[in-house]
């Protein structure tokens, strides 16, 4: 039941993950969503084990279910908010690290820097998961290949349209994991917006050996035209504050409204990691329309928040 390959791992990057151990977590996310639906919400098989959760920024999604997830499957978890740690007063991560693995079992980490995740990693025994670096987002990925998968069933027929900033870290994770299971994915972005070029070569061979797909365009009605998928992210993110007249202001023709879904297929569904800026990327009426899955795919961060726990630190 459980993805014995990576018991112990890290997960840094979906890149991480070969494409059996992509499909066979998304497979025991959706056993966990059936126990748990089937009155199985909580199991043990973390044994009392306890996670560390390090967030240098906010958040709601990602720590809740973490914490859930975590307990909900038998183990403990501490919350560090990183300002309360001596991190914040210059203590190294590499100092951090070699502390933390002498008490806990394990360590997700929200960052600022991509780095101090490869830092925290190359110095701590324990498994290091990300929990969102500015380069990446794993946990988010799997949570909306498993959404993607609910709706549409056969990946290899799905046409996914990333409108917005190409180099979010949501986009980054969603084109790995999209073109490893075979999808197509269309990323509409502006010119110095395009994803980081390392992951899209990577996101390109998998493509090529999946039969999927991968493009950037520039206009916003070529990606969406006949999706079955339209995805947007905010336009700035954690960190970007000091950017965000020039991010709005490059950026506003990318809005998902009205309009723009009017290209894709009748069925299309909407999908965003959230927190939503309604009226910058995406407006209420999409957000809130039929089409939008928006809440389960929120929900689906627990299951495969199991999924990536269990399978890692069992
Ligand atoms: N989607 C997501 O990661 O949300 P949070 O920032 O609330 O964790
Ligand atoms: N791209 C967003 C995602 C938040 C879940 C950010 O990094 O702020």
């Amino acid at each position: 039941m459980f993805v014995n390959s990576l018991r112990n791992r890290d997960l840094l990057s979906i890149a991480d993950l070969s494409v059996e151990e992509l499909r066979s977590l998304i497979d025991l996310s959706f056993k966990l969503k059936e126990l748990y639906y089937n009155g199985l919400k909580y199991l043990n098989i973390l044994n009392g084990k306890i996670v560390a959760l390090i967030f240098e920024k906010h958040s709601t999604r990602t720590r809740i279910s973490l914490q859930v997830a975590i307990e909900q499957i038998g183990g403990r978890s501490l919350y560090l908010s990183s300002q309360e740690l001596q991190l914040a007063r210059g203590e190294p991560i590499k100092d951090t690290a070699r502390v933390l693995d002498r008490y806990v079992d394990g360590v997700a980490a929200r960052v600022y820097s991509h780095k101090s995740l490869l830092e925290l990693a190359e110095y701590a025994k324990i498994p290091v998961i990300n929990a969102l670096s500015d380069f990446e987002h794993p946990l988010q990925a799997l949570a909306d290949v498993m959404t993607i998968l609910e709706f549409k069933k056969d990946m290899k027929k799905v046409k996914v349209a990333f409108v917005g900033d190409g180099r979010d870290n949501v986009a980054h994770s969603l084109m790995l994991a999209v073109t490893m299971l075979g999808g197509s994915i269309y990323i509409a972005t502006p010119v110095g917006y395009e994803p980081d070029a390392r992951l899209y070569s990577i996101a390109k061979d998998y493509a090529e050996k999946s039969g999927g797909y991968i493009a950037i365009v520039r206009n916003p009605v070529e990606a969406v035209k006949d999706a079955d998928v339209i995805y947007t992210d905010v336009w700035v993110s954690m960190g970007q504050e000091a950017e965000r007249d020039k991010r709005i202001r490059d950026l506003k023709e990318y809005q998902v409204n009205k309009e723009l879904v009017a290209y894709a297929k009748k069925d299309y569904i909407f999908m965003h990691c959230l927190p939503a800026h309604r009226g910058e990327e995406v407006t209420e009426d999409v957000i809130e329309s039929p089409n939008s899955v928006v809440w389960q795919q929120a929900e689906n961060r627990l299951h495969t928040a199991k999924a990536v726990i269990a399978s890692i630190l069992r």
